[in-house]
C-alpha cells in the first residue's frame, strides 16, 4: 500500500506531497501541529490533542481548516488509507498561502497537511537500557505553551544532542532550572520518592502525556510535585525520565554525562510506562 499524505482537501502520493512555496508555514513558521499516536488502530488520547489544537490555534488568532467532526473523519481516513495499525498521524494547520508580508493576510485561509507514519508498537530498547541526555540552554520564545511549528532551537538541541552521542537535550532557563526535553517533558523522582515536573505554565509545553502520568501518578497515590528542578538536583535524583506521545515513558539514564543513580532505568519510570501500555491496551478494547 502507498504512503499517503493528506494536503488541503487531496489525499496525495506521499512522495509528491507538496505546499505551496507561499504557505504562510514555509516563509514564517506561522502554524501549530499535533503528533498522535495511533495504536492498533486507535488514535490515543485524540480528544486532548485536538483540545491542545484547538488552544494553539486560538492563542495564535488562527481558523480551524474545517470543524473538528469533520477533521476527525479527515483524520481517520488518511489512517485508514495508509493502513498502518501502530504509527505517527501528524496534523500541521497554518495560517495558509498568502503573499509575502508579515502581517496576517486579510482573508486567511489554513491550510492543512496530515501524514502518517508507521512504527514498531513496543520498541524496548531505549526503555530497557534509558537513554543519555545533555543540557543546554533554552533560547526559545515565551510562549512554548504553544504547539508551534517554529521548532529552530528544538532542531538545533535535538542535534547537540546527537553531536554528543545522547539522545535528547534538556533545557535549562535563565535561573538554572531545566524547562523540558526539545521534543519531551522532562521529569525526576526525588529521594523521597516524589515525581517531580514542571509545572505547565507558559514555559513548557502541557505533554498529552505528561498529564496522562500525572492522572496515573493519582490513581496509584504517588506523591508529585509540579515545581522547577535544577540540573544539579536531576543529577542526584533516584531516576530521571522523559515523556512524549511518540514513546509514553522514557527512562534518562545519563545526563551530561553523569550516570543517575545506579545507570539504571528506575522501577517508577518502568512502572509507569507499564501502566500507560495498560491503558492503551484497555482503551483500544473499549472504541
Ligand atoms: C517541546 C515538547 N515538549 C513536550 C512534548 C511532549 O508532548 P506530548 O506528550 O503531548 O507528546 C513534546 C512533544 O512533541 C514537545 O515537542
Amino acid at each position: 500500500m502507498p504512503r499517503i499524505a493528506y494536503v488541503n482537501g487531496r489525499y496525495v502520493d506521499h512522495r509528491a506531497a507538496a505546499v505551496h512555496v507561499e504557505d504562510r508555514g514555509y516563509q514564517f513558521a506561522d502554524g501549530v501541529y499535533e503528533v498522535i499516536h495511533l495504536f492498533r488502530n486507535r488514535l490515543i488520547d485524540e480528544e486532548p490533542h485536538l483540545d491542545r489544537l484547538d488552544r494553539s490555534l486560538r492563542e495564535l488568532d488562527m481558523a480551524w481548516p474545517m470543524g473538528r467532526a469533520a477533521m476527525r473523519v479527515a483524520m481517520r481516513e488518511i489512517v485508514r488509507r495508509n493502513g498502518y495499525a501502530t504509527g505517527l498521524l501528524y496534523i500541521q494547520v497554518t495560517r495558509g498561502v498568502a503573499p509575502r508580508d508579515h502581517k496576517f493576510p486579510q482573508l486567511p485561509m489554513s491550510s492543512l497537511v496530515m501524514t502518517v507514519r508507521p512504527i514498531p508498537e513496543f520498541p524496548d530498547d531505549m526503555r530497557e537500557e534509558g537513554v543519555a541526555v545533555v543540557t543546554i540552554d533554552d533560547i526559545r520564545w515565551a510562549r512554548r505553551d504553544i504547539k508551534s511549528i517554529s521548532l529552530l532551537p528544538n532542531v538545533l538541541g535535538k542535534q547537540a544532542a546527537a553531536d554528543a552521542g545522547a539522545y535528547e537535550a534538556w533545557m535549562i532557563d535563565a535561573d538554572g532550572m531545566v524547562t523540558e526535553g526539545t521534543s519531551s517533558n522532562a521529569w525526576i523522582v526525588n529521594g523521597e520518592g516524589t515525581l517531580v515536573t514542571r509545572p505547565a505554565d507558559h514555559d513548557i509545553l502541557r505533554g498529552i502525556t505528561r498529564q496522562a502520568i500525572l492522572r496515573m501518578a493519582d490513581e496509584l497515590d504517588i506523591a508529585f510535585e509540579e515545581r522547577p528542578f535544577s540540573r544539579d538536583e536531576a543529577l542526584g535524583a533516584r531516576e530521571a525520565f522523559m515523556s512524549n506521545s511518540s514513546h509514553f515513558v522514557t527512562p534518562v539514564t545519563r545526563i551530561d554525562d553523569n550516570a543517575i543513580a545506579n545507570g539504571r532505568p528506575g522501577s517508577l519510570s518502568t512502572a509507569l510506562h507499564e501502566r500507560y501500555l495498560d491503558f492503551m491496551k484497555e482503551f483500544q478494547k473499549l472504541n
